[in-house]
């Protein structure tokens, strides 16, 4: 059987699908990834691990399957520095890491403050995206800044592996903040003023253009042919193609590791206010807008795995359905990694409020949730402001439960689908590969198919956007003291 091959180097795990000329999803492979978090709100991984993981998933193809061609996706925004023989130099700094936010300060007030950098790249220069990366190892690892003679991004550097070619494509570029998404090229201007060697960075190319073929060593030792790999894209940019996100006014929300908020767009207009994403979309002529939450699922996951370990996902999700909109006064700030939209602050941190003797699992559960909708709500909103939207599809592990997409309807106040294959990036890099052979978009779009629509129930939303507002003014009443304390916490990031 003839297959493309679709690989997402995800945070949480490496994940292939195999799927046929049909659009059917005839193999699936994952592998977990762990992350390193050697200080708060920093995040690396061993770009060796995601490799180790990619090679385990090739394995596994069946020898019945012939992959034709292989597409990627991955995380975004995520730094791999290559010394000159292609060799990692160290640990990548993933798009959820925040320690950059002095560089990101130096480097917008170098380029002439903020309003210039969005007139240069699209957006403003966030703690996660890649240049303050690269600045920071200037500034504090400069033995391995020295050595850097290629920056690439994390599927890049799979693509890298794969084929021995070195490339990146204008959805991941874009999310750099060393390239202009407006003129789709790398800031000739940005780099000068920041003296960063634009031999640093690879060539770009569309998104489903031949990165190169497979490695003859690494073809041979699967028994495959030397077959192409495609350039592939950001997982969010990805995701969004393999449910169909492909015209001006459809939306994308994503409650995953990171909740994110897409909603595609051919407008050329960047968010001037800095605070969606203005992103180049995978396909041709196509951007898209987004807001971006830091830890989306992730935090449902923390505080299961910190103080709910003996309730399964079934138990969680009847307790948080029995449970009354904002459980009984408890409000949660989902912002354990910091928070990009729509607050750009990453000293804030989580917060669980208003504990009471009545408070317990179940109730801290609800509230968990209700903070993640709200934090997406919030993307959701501004998006709202920026372009009419047309239809919102609900991906992630969150869509799998019904309490959670109910409750996303009633806070977006739109009807919200699902669609039948919701597999991340690994199913949207599928269709890059099958439109790298040849396959036409229309053909590869109609490969998705919706699952189900929740409507939203209006009797329930002034109470939603009662607890909503109290959600909001919380994190403005504390906002300073975050910021306080962070001072205190990074006084001792360099002493331990
Ligand atoms: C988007 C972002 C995350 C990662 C997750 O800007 O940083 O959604 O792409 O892999």
């Amino acid at each position: 059987m003839n297959v493309n091959l679709g690989i997402d180097v995800g945070t949480t795990g490496i994940k292939a699908l195999a799927v046929d000329a049909s659009g059917n999803v005839v193999g699936s492979f994952s592998h977990p990834l762990s992350l390193l978090t050697p200080h708060p709100a920093w995040a690396e991984q061993d770009p060796e691990s995601w490799w180790e993981g990619v090679l385990s998933l090739l394995r596994a193809v069946p020898k019945n399957m012939t992959v034709e061609r292989i597409g990627l996706s991955g995380q975004m925004h995520t730094l791999v520095p290559l010394d000159k023989d292609g060799n990692v130099l160290r640990n990548a700094i993933l798009w959820c890491d925040q320690r950059t936010a002095s560089e990101c300060e130096a480097a917008t007030q170098a380029l002439g403050g903020e309003e210039r950098v969005i007139e240069l790249t699209g957006n403003p220069i966030y703690p996660g995206f890649t240049l303050p990366k690269i600045l920071w190892l200037r500034n504090r690892e400069p033995e391995v800044y020295k050595k850097i003679a290629m920056c690439l991004i994390a599927k890049d550097y799979i693509a890298y592996r794969l084929t021995g070619v070195l490339g990146c494509d204008p959805s991941d570029a874009s999310g750099s903040a060393m390239y202009d998404v407006v003129r789709r090229r790398w800031s000739a201007p940005l780099l000068e003023a920041l003296r960063i060697d634009k031999n640093l960075l690879p060539r770009i190319q569309g998104s489903f253009e031949a990165r190169g073929r497979l490695r003859k060593d690494l073809a041979q030792k699967l028994s495959w042919d030397e077959i192409e790999v495609v350039a592939g894209g950001a997982d969010n940019a990805v995701s969004a193609l393999g449910v169909g996100i492909c015209e001006e006014g459809d939306c994308m929300v994503s409650i995953g590791t990171s909740g994110t908020v897409v909603g595609a767009t051919r407008q050329t207009a960047s968010d001037k206010t800095g605070k969606l994403h203005f992103f180049n979309h995978v396909l041709p002529d196509l951007s898209y807008y987004m807001g971006v939450m830091l830890s989306a699922a992730s935090s449902l996951n923390w505080f299961k795995e910190k103080m709910g370990a003996n309730f399964t996902w079934d138990e969680i999700e009847k307790g948080v359905e029995r449970t009354p909109i904002g459980s009984d006064g408890l409000l949660w700030l989902p912002y354990l990694q910091g928070e990009r939209t729509p607050h750009r602050n990453p000293n804030a941190r989580g917060v669980l409020f208003g504990l009471s003797t009545m408070s317990d699992e179940t109730r801290i559960f609800r509230a968990v949730m209700e903070g993640i909708t709200y934090g997406l709500r919030d993307s959701f909103e501004l998006l709202r402001e920026r372009m009419p939207i047309k239809r919102v599809l609900l991906v992630g592990g969150g869509a799998k439960n019904k309490v959670w997409r109910k409750m996303l309807a009633n806070n977006m106040k739109v009807p919200v689908t699902t669609p039948a294959v919701d597999e991340g990036g690994a199913y949207g890099a599928a269709m890059l590969a099958a439109l790298g052979g040849g396959m036409d978009l229309a053909t590869v779009k109609g490969w998705v198919k919706e699952a189900a629509v929740t409507e939203p129930d209006e009797a329930d939303y002034a109470r939603y956007d009662a607890v909503y507002g109290q959600f909001k003014a919380l994190y403005a009443d504390l906002e300073r003291r975050f910021d306080a304390v962070a001072d205190i916490s990074r006084a001792g990031e360099f002493s331990a």
